[in-house]
């Protein structure tokens, strides 16, 4: 009700500082009789997706909450789950600023981030103390300084030690912003990285006795051949789960528009149905073999309805987020 005022006075913030200042709000606000001002109440919805039961299908997509510090206080706005991340091995500060940028008029975002966040070590402590009820997905990846023909060790050394306190693990093999990222989504370099993924997930199993399921996070510029070579690898591989899409390189929708021109991945409304068009292509290939987390652009209860439709069985958010506020999680849980 009053996320148009504040959205009014955050817009006049530079996005980065309007996202830390929020968070320090929140932060603050947790654990305090002030919770109940953040604190929405949601019809349960219940789905059981890669063998964990979500007490609803929308999710925060990751990169929000890179250091899962405000778990919590996003939790009570009622996700089902929170994808925190993306974590690397190192903290690593990530891009020099600015590197966000809004294109309001097209309700979408431009983000160099380059995985700006402190480490996994510290992330684990941050889930450790939290009283989520809902699920917790954590978004791994590589540090900007490991080669990428070494970047799967980047990736062992986050399963190993996220393991035991998540819910489902993201690889992320699909951010444009840290360079070489996205080589590893094609041929040899993905079965190769998919294989050993799927090796450490089993012996992790054996160790702590609990399968946690792993998701594949693919990037919305695939053409259709690779996209086909993608789903063949994910399904070879008996991955859990792919989440499509991370943001876009494509430009064409937003040409002309301020901040249009600023290099990184474009989200929001811009990435709609280049999103769905290829969760909708995924569903295909995939033949419900494994389950497709929908994200991209999902902005109301209708853009909501259509990832659904095309074939996601759970879905996400974040640019729809900072343009509408908590007040979309409600439209989209009360109605879906
Ligand atoms: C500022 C920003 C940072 C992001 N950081 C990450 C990240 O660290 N890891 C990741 O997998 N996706 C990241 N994303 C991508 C989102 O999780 C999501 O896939 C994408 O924005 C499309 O969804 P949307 O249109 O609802 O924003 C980021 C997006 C934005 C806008």
């Amino acid at each position: 009700m009053f996320y148009p005022f504040i959205r009014k006075a955050l817009f006049q913030l530079d996005p980065e500082q309007a996202h830390e200042f929020t968070f320090r709000l929140l932060h603050r606000v947790n654990g305090t009789p002030l919770q109940c001002l953040i604190r929405q109440s949601v019809p349960n919805k219940p789905v059981s997706c890669m063998g964990l039961n979500f007490k609803n299908p929308l999710g925060l997509a990751a990169g929000l909450d890179k250091d899962g510090e405000c778990i919590d206080a996003l939790g009570s706005m009622g996700f089902g789950s929170i994808e925190v991340g993306t974590v690397t091995p190192k903290p690593q500060s990530g891009n020099e600023k600015p590197r966000l940028y809004r294109i309001v008029a097209a309700e979408g975002l431009i983000n160099r981030m380059g995985f700006n966040n402190l480490g996994v070590d510290n992330l684990v402590e941050n889930i450790k103390k939290t009283r989520f009820d809902g699920i917790i997905g954590v978004n791994i990846g590589k540090n900007k300084v490991t080669p990428v023909e070494q970047g799967k060790d980047d990736y062992l050394i986050c399963m190993d030690k996220v393991y035991p306190y998540a819910g489902y693990i993201a690889v992320n093999i699909s951010s444009p912003n840290t360079p070489g990222l996205r080589t590893l989504q094609y041929g040899e370099a993905l079965d190769d990285l998919l294989a050993a993924i799927k090796n450490r997930q089993l012996e992790l199993e054996k160790r702590h006795a609990k399968y946690v399921p792993i998701a594949v996070k693919i990037a919305p510029d695939l053409s259709e051949e690779e996209l086909i070579q993608v789903a063949d690898s994910l399904i070879r591989h008996n991955i859990d789960g792919v989440i499509a899409t991370n943001s876009t390189l494509d430009r064409k929708l937003v040409n002309g528009l301020i901040n249009s021109g600023q290099s990184g991945g474009l989200s929001g409304r811009p990435l709609q149905l280049r999103s769905t068009e290829i969760i909708r292509r995924l569903s295909t290939e995939l033949k419900g073999k494994l389950p497709i987390i929908g994200v991209g652009g999902i902005d109301s209860l209708t853009s909501a309805r259509e990832k659904l439709d095309a074939g996601s069985s759970l879905i996400q958010i974040y640019s729809g987020f900072i343009f509408k506020g908590p007040g979309l999680v409600k439209e989209i849980l009360t109605h879906i």
